[in-house]
């Protein structure tokens, strides 16, 4: 015998609250505002310029006087805080990366415009050596090892210039073993005590970054891989291990990297810890909506906004995205 849908169901039906757009706002478990974004920018020397990156269309490459024009613009749109990344002229480019520690470098500089120009915006800068070096590698280089301690030791160094030209948080990429404690330590020793640290908790080694490493100029240095220091992607609870280190280290936030193949470990991330939780949709992820958009093959802008929400859904309090400007544009209607 066949049964009605009520009897199936009980007389239950799903579909009530789904019937008008007003219904389905009341019952929205969440909501994707501009204070969840985070806008990360592209840095180069000069002045007024801007370039393209190929493989991330309508994104550029800024000098810091049209970077400084970035941030004001974010500022109005309610965006709390952008994050900047170098592209280094490669004549600067070592070893060690020793620009990273120099006081006057491009992202300093950067940082100390915006302040100076936009005091309202968080400023949050990148502490690992990738920008730097001559091989890629987010660390010292030595017989083809990252030696991790002394990575440790520049990456500190990094931090505290970029905290001294202004950042607000320092957001190391570089998943050298103990950076979060020796970074707390060496910011608190030198009166840094109000920089926070937003730990790269879980970066996995993964082929998202591509044209990220287009963007600041290491893909053609990059020799071999970062698998020795980056999380497997196969793995959850080494990602669960590895931010618990970095709270215990004096962390306030973490962030899963990348965003969308890694929606499950923000999740365990957030219900483990509770603590602020961010992701970085990263470049091959905004390469590959874009891509699709621009051959008619899905509504981008639709896209980009249920993305964005996913995050949010997932657990995580923000979102790192190339998407920010225009995200919030939406968003302010
Ligand atoms: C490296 C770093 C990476 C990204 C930001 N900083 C990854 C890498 O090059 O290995 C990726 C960001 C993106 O893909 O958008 N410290």
């Amino acid at each position: 015998m066949r049964r009605s849908v009520d009897e199936i169901t009980g007389g239950k039906r799903l579909r009530r609250m789904r019937k008008a757009d007003w219904s389905r706002r009341l019952v929205a478990e969440n909501d994707l505002t501009v204070n969840d974004l985070i806008w990360p920018i592209f840095l180069i020397e000069g002045e007024n310029r801007t370039e393209q990156i190929a493989a991330m269309p309508g994104v550029e490459r800024l000098t810091v006087d049209l970077a400084v024009r970035a941030a004001e613009e974010a500022a109005k749109l309610g965006i709390p805080a952008v994050a900047t990344f170098p592209n280094i002229p490669i004549e600067k480019r070592d070893t060690t990366g020793s620009n990273a520690v120099e006081d006057d470098n491009l992202i300093n500089r950067a940082t100390r415009a915006i302040k100076a120009a936009v005091p309202g915006i968080g400023i949050i800068t990148d502490a690992a050596l990738d920008p730097f070096t001559d091989h890629g590698h987010d660390g010292v280089l030595r017989d083809g090892i990252i030696v991790n301690d002394e990575s440790v030791e520049q990456i500190v160094r990094a931090a505290v210039s970029q905290a001294a030209a202004g950042a607000d948080i320092i957001a190391p990429s570089d998943m050298m073993d103990g950076r979060i404690g020796a970074i707390r330590d060496a910011l608190d020793e030198n009166g840094f005590q109000d920089v926070a640290i937003m730990s790269y908790a879980t970066k996995y080694a993964s082929a998202f970054y591509g044209p990220y490493r287009e963007a600041i100029g290491t893909s053609g240095l990059l020799k071999g891989d970062k698998k020795t220091y980056y999380i497997d992607p196969a793995n959850t609870e080494e990602a669960l291990r590895e931010t618990e280190a970095d709270l215990q280290e004096g962390a306030e936030m973490v962030m899963v990297k990348p965003g969308m193949p890694y929606l499950d470990i923000c999740r365990r991330v957030k219900e483990t810890f509770q603590v602020p939780t961010f992701a970085y949709q990263v470049s091959g992820e905004y390469a590959m909506i874009e891509a699709a958009a621009a051959n008619g093959w899905i509504d981008g802008e639709r896209v980009m906004m249920e993305s964005l929400l996913a995050f949010k859904r997932a657990g995580c309090d923000g979102v790192l995205t190339y998407f920010a400007p225009r995200a919030a544009k939406i968003l302010a209607g």
